[in-house]
C-alpha cells in the first residue's frame, strides 16, 4: 500500500505547469500581461491590443493591430445559425447558459473545429472574440423585448459592443471604462476556468470544446459569477446606512460576501484600484453619490471587521450597473474579456501538451462483492493476479 499522500485541496499552492501569458504575484500585489504591468495596459491601450499581446507575446505594430482590427471587424455579424439557437432558448435561461450554449454551436458551425494547428487555433480565437459581444448584446436585447443590432464596421471593439447593446455609443467616459474592464478581465494565470481549458485541451478535444468548458466553470459564485453576486448584495443593502446592520447579520449567518477575498491575493487585488478609478469616473458621469458611499462603507466596514480585500468583480459590478447592463449580463461580459485568455492558454498548453491526469486517494469502502456473483474465468485470473501482486 502506498503511503497516504498529502492532499492539496482545490490544489491550492500546487503549480502544475510554467506559463509565459501572465504573472500574478501576491506579495506585490501585481500582475503582468506578458511582461506588462496591467495598470499600464489598462492606461494606455486598447482591448484589441491586448487581446493580440496575449496571443501573439508582442503589442502589434500600427500594421499589425490593422489587419487584425480588420479580420476582427469582418466576423462581428451574428451567425444566422447562432441567432436561430439563441431564439430556441427560453428567456428564462440564464445568459451563462446562453453564452455557452453559443459558443458550442459557434464551434459546430465551424468547419474547421477540430484543426488543431495553431494557425487555425488563433483563427478560432479571433473568430470567438470578435462573435461574442453580439452573442452577449444580443441576449440582453432579447430579454428587453428589442432586436438584434447589427454591428458597425466603423467602431472599436467596446464601442461596437455597447453599440450593438444600446442602440448608442455612449460617451467616451463610458466606453473608456469598459475597456478597462475588458483588459482588466482578460488574463488571470491558472484560474479555475482557465484550469477547466487547459484541462479539456490536454485531451486533444478542440478549442470550441475548452472554450465551452470554461464558460461553465466561470459561471460559479466562487468565481465570475461574483460580479452579479455583488449587486444582488447592493440590491439587498440598499443604502450605505443599512451596511453595517447587514453586515452584522450576514456575518452571523456565516455568508459569504461577494466581491471579496480571492485566492491568490490575500492582501489586495492588483486590478482593484483601476477598476475603481474608472467606477469613480462613472459615478460621477451619471451622478450617483448613493452609489459610492453604499460601496466605500461596505469595503470599509469589512475589510475592518475581517482584513478580507475586495476583487475586481467588487467595483466591475457597480460598473457594469452604471453602464446599463443587467445584472445577470455581468458574468457573460466576463467571458467576452476572459476568451482572449483561455484561448491564449489553450494554445500555450498544446504547444507542449501533457494530458492532465492528476491521482486520488481512495477513502470509499474497503472491497466486497455482490452476493451470489459468481465469476468468469477472465474475471477469476484478473483477481488472482491482482492477489498475487498485492502479496
Ligand atoms: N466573505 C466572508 N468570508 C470570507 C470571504 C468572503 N468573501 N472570503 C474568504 N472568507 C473567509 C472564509 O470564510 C474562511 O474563513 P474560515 O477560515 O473562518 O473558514 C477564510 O476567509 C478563508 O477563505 P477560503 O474560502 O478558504 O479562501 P479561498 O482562498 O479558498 O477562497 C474565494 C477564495 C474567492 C473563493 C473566497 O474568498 C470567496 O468565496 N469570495 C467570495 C466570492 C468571490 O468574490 N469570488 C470572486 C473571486 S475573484
Amino acid at each position: 500500500m502506498p503511503e497516504t499522500q498529502e492532499i492539496k485541496k482545490g490544489l491550492a499552492g500546487v503549480v502544475v505547469d510554467y506559463t509565459a501569458i501572465s504573472k500574478v504575484n501576491p506579495d506585490t500585489n501585481s500582475l503582468l500581461y506578458r511582461g506588462y504591468p496591467v495598470q499600464e495596459l489598462a492606461a494606455s491601450k486598447s482591448f484589441e491590443e491586448v487581446a493580440y499581446l496575449l496571443w501573439h507575446g508582442e503589442l502589434p505594430t500600427s500594421e499589425q493591430l490593422a489587419e487584425f482590427r480588420r479580420v476582427e471587424v469582418s466576423q462581428r455579424s451574428l451567425d444566422a445559425t447562432v441567432k436561430a439557437a439563441i431564439d430556441l432558448l427560453p428567456l428564462t435561461a440564464h445568459p451563462m447558459d446562453v453564452t455557452r450554449t453559443a459558443v458550442s454551436v459557434i464551434g459546430a458551425c465551424d468547419p474547421k473545429a477540430d484543426d488543431a494547428s495553431p494557425e487555425a487555433n488563433l483563427a478560432k480565437s479571433v473568430r470567438l472574440f470578435a462573435q461574442l459581444p453580439a452573442v452577449v448584446a444580443y441576449d440582453q436585447r432579447r430579454r428587453r423585448g428589442q432586436e438584434l443590432v447589427a454591428a458597425r464596421d466603423d467602431l472599436n471593439y467596446s464601442e461596437n459592443f455597447l453599440y450593438m447593446t444600446f442602440g448608442e455609443v455612449p460617451d467616451a467616459v463610458v466606453v473608456d471604462a469598459f475597456n478597462v474592464s475588458m483588459i482588466l478581465y482578460a488574463e488571470h494565470s491558472f484560474n479555475a476556468s482557465t484550469f477547466t481549458a487547459r484541462v479539456i485541451t490536454s485531451t486533444m478535444s478542440d478549442l470550441y470544446s475548452a472554450v465551452t468548458g470554461a464558460v461553465g466553470a466561470l459561471k460559479g459564485p466562487l468565481h465570475g459569477g461574483a460580479n452579479e453576486a455583488v449587486m444582488h448584495i447592493f440590491d439587498e443593502i440598499g443604502e450605505a446606512s443599512a451596511v453595517s446592520a447587514w453586515l452584522d447579520k450576514a456575518i452571523a449567518e456565516k455568508r459569504k460576501i461577494m466581491g471579496f477575498g480571492h485566492r491568490v491575493y490575500k492582501s489586495g487585488d492588483s486590478r482593484v484600484p483601476t477598476m475603481k478609478a474608472s467606477l469613480d469616473l462613472l459615478i460621477e458621469h451619471y451622478d450617483r453619490p448613493d452609489m459610492k458611499a453604499l460601496y466605500d462603507t461596505l469595503e470599509a466596514d469589512f475589510v475592518g471587521r475581517k482584513g478580507i480585500y475586495p476583487n475586481l468583480d467588487y467595483p466591475s459590478g457597480p460598473a457594469y450597473n452604471l453602464i446599463g447592463f443587467d445584472t445577470v449580463t455581468f458574468t457573460p461580459l466576463f467571458v467576452a474579456a476572459r476568451v482572449t485568455g483561455w484561448t491564449a492558454h489553450i494554445m500555450e498548453q498544446l504547444a507542449s501538451n501533457a494530458l492532465i491526469r492528476p491521482l486520488s486517494e481512495y477513502n470509499g469502502p474497503d472491497e466486497r462483492h455482490i452476493e451470489g456473483y459468481v465469476a468468469d474465468d477472465a474475471v477469476a485470473a484478473t483477481a488472482d493476479r491482482a492477489e498475487e501482486a498485492a502479496e
